[in-house]
């Protein structure tokens, strides 16, 4: 044994245990896993010239308002120019802005602004598909030898009808016939939103130049849009019978999807502090875990739909469904990896109304629950604007308040396929997306403050009541507590970083867990329940001052509490 390379071993040794001590508690250290993001939906924020549409300079008059939220990240949706088929997942041009938001110089302005109140910038990138307005397309449907023709996917007439594709948002199927050309073109949403080619190299290369663009301008990171979406089986086979709709399955996530992300990786991402979000995760968790494994250098972090997918009539919430879906996530990237955690957004009805109790007598309790579920998980948790203030669903019972193309859309396939349309017509009021992009509730006057000329969207005739003036106002808020709260998560990083262990799953109505490493303990407690709900611990919690709680009283008994409706508490266990 040589002596001198002992000291070097027993380094080795060590280096090797804090390795895996690091990786074990959800590996690296880094701002987009401690930052809170804000999801904000321009259009609807704040108006500031009267035009009944929300812009950067509305941003600009809340920036008090969105720090004082302990936000950390802001993930905005698209502003960029376009016809706003769907409002702004159809972009005709991806460096410019669309001219109602305001200015490039408005723009930098509000970035520069976020940034010195050490707030980052999120920026929605939709490159699926474009909108069937933006040059490219012009110019790739002018001619079959137009240079730009493979920048999208075309199918010649004279091969015949191509297989079946179904659309998200089209009742007619994903392939739409153009005269000009005589043949059909791709698009998984509407037919304004024809489908990249990502196949095409020149079209790849464009869209890191783009994205190195907004990065040269201050943006800190990407949501990248439908991109699972973006790597197809382009010889475009058959399906086999009754697997025409079965969209994560056969329609996206072909394996050169990761040879996209990790050339985006090496051309944008690695040269630069900032990360990538894609919207969805994936077939399988083995996707998921691909898609963000640190070492093969693709995203940063996923987001999967499987909350989403549940709660999706009325009254079909269950808890049970609940805790099994956010543990099963945490279990399988509690080694390497990272998620997001998120309850809505602008794709979604309102949180509250989903998953709480938006009844005016639990509506508060309700929120403030859901806000610490979030906001005491591991992951990064993205707050949907106007959860922090307990925004609920819109009353829209018949298909002519109606806007949203998906919502249309989905209204034609039910009727082609003679569904009951009172049922359907109760689903979609619970449903639809057009619930979470009602303008924001500022306070009690005219279109809740949102803007004094007449709003793109109809303000949720419920701002009397629910609304930030009001809110700031009372020190028990949903905002005040979702404030308190962002603080807390601040201020213990276990709840970023610490391992995550469910207290008693089978719990009928709490969902109880522990938040822990080796220096701290953290137990969170919530009653998903209109009643009081009993349960009792390991621990003795007689004498323990929760970190927070969403009622004034807490009726502890030795190792049991009982919680009352929707109570939410956080307790440091930590031994001292
Ligand atoms: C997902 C976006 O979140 C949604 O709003 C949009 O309609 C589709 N992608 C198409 O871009």
């Amino acid at each position: 044994m040589n002596y001198f390379k002992l000291p070097l071993l027993l380094l080795l040794l060590l280096v090797t245990a804090c390795n895996s001590i690091s990786e074990k508690s959800g590996n690296s250290e880094n701002w987009w896993k401690e930052g809170i993001v804000y999801q904000l939906y321009p259009q609807s924020f704040k108006d500031s010239d009267s035009d009944g549409f929300g812009d950067f300079k509305g941003i600009i008059e809340e920036i008090d308002y969105l720090d004082e939220l302990g936000i950390d990240i802001i993930w905005m949706n698209p502003f960029f120019e376009s016809p706003l088929v769907d409002n702004g997942y159809d972009v005709s041009d991806y460096r410019s802005i669309l001219e109602r938001y305001g200015s490039l110089e408005d723009f930098k302005q509000m970035i520069d602004l976020l940034h010195s109140r050490g707030i980052k910038f999120v920026l929605d990138i939709v490159v699926n598909h474009s909108s069937n307005q933006h040059e490219w397309f012009k110019q790739s449907r002018s001619s079959r030898d137009n240079p730009y023709r493979d920048y999208y996917h075309w199918w010649p007439a004279e091969k015949g009808e191509p297989p079946y594709r179904y659309s998200i948002f089209d009742p007619e199927g994903a392939w739409k016939y153009d005269e000009l050309t005589d043949a059909y073109y791709l698009h998984y949403f509407a037919a304004e939103q024809p489908d990249l080619n990502w196949e095409n190299p020149k079209l790849r290369e464009e869209v890191y130049d783009i994205m190195n663009y907004w990065i040269e301008i201050g943006v800190d990171g990407f949501r990248l849009d439908a991109f699972q979406f973006a790597s197809k089986d382009t010889s475009f086979p058959e399906f086999p019978e009754g697997h025409e709709k079965d969209f994560i399955q056969w329609y996206g996530m072909r394996p050169e999807l990761h040879d996209y992300l990790k050339e985006m990786n090496e051309e944008v991402l690695s040269k630069h502090d900032v990360f990538a979000v894609a919207e969805g995760a994936g077939k399988t968790m083995k996707d998921a875990h691909e898609l963000v494994d640190e070492d093969r250098k693709e995203l940063q972090m996923v987001y999967h739909f499987e909350t989403v997918d549940m709660a999706k009539q009325p009254n079909s919430f269950s808890l049970k469904q609940f805790k099994e879906i956010f543990s099963k996530w945490d279990e399988a990237f509690s080694e390497k990896g990272w998620i997001s955690v998120f309850l809505s957004n602008h794709d979604n009805a309102r949180m509250v109304s989903r998953f709480g109790n938006p009844n005016p007598e639990f509506r508060t309790p309700s929120t403030q629950l859901l806000n610490t579920f979030l906001l005491s998980m591991r992951g990064t948790p993205y707050i949907y604007f106007g959860d922090e203030l307990g925004m609920t669903n819109i009353d829209m019972p018949t298909i002519d308040q109606y806007v949203d193309i998906q919502a249309i859309g989905d209204y034609k396939k039910a009727e082609a396929r003679g569904e009951d349309m009172n049922a359907f017509m109760e689903y979609l009021n619970y449903s639809s997306r057009e619930n979470s992009r009602t303008p924001m509730q500022w306070d009690e006057t005219l279109n809740a403050g949102f803007s004094t000329g007449t709003p793109w969207k109809k303000v949720n005739p419920n701002y009397p009541s629910i609304n930030v003036a009001q809110q700031e106002a009372d020190p028990n808020s949903v905002l005040n507590h979702f404030k308190k709260m962002s603080q807390i998560r601040k201020a213990n990083k276990v709840l970023v970083y610490g391992d995550y262990e469910i207290i008693q799953e089978e719990h009928p109505t709490v969902y109880a867990f522990k938040r822990f490493d080796e220096q701290s303990s953290h137990t969170i407690l919530l009653n998903f329940s209109e009643t009081n709900s009993e349960i009792t611990l390991d621990e003795a919690f007689e004498g323990k001052t929760p970190l927070i709680n969403n009622y004034e009283q807490l009726q502890i008994e030795s190792n049991t509490i009982v919680l009352l409706p929707y109570q939410a508490v956080v307790f440091d266990l930590t031994l001292e």
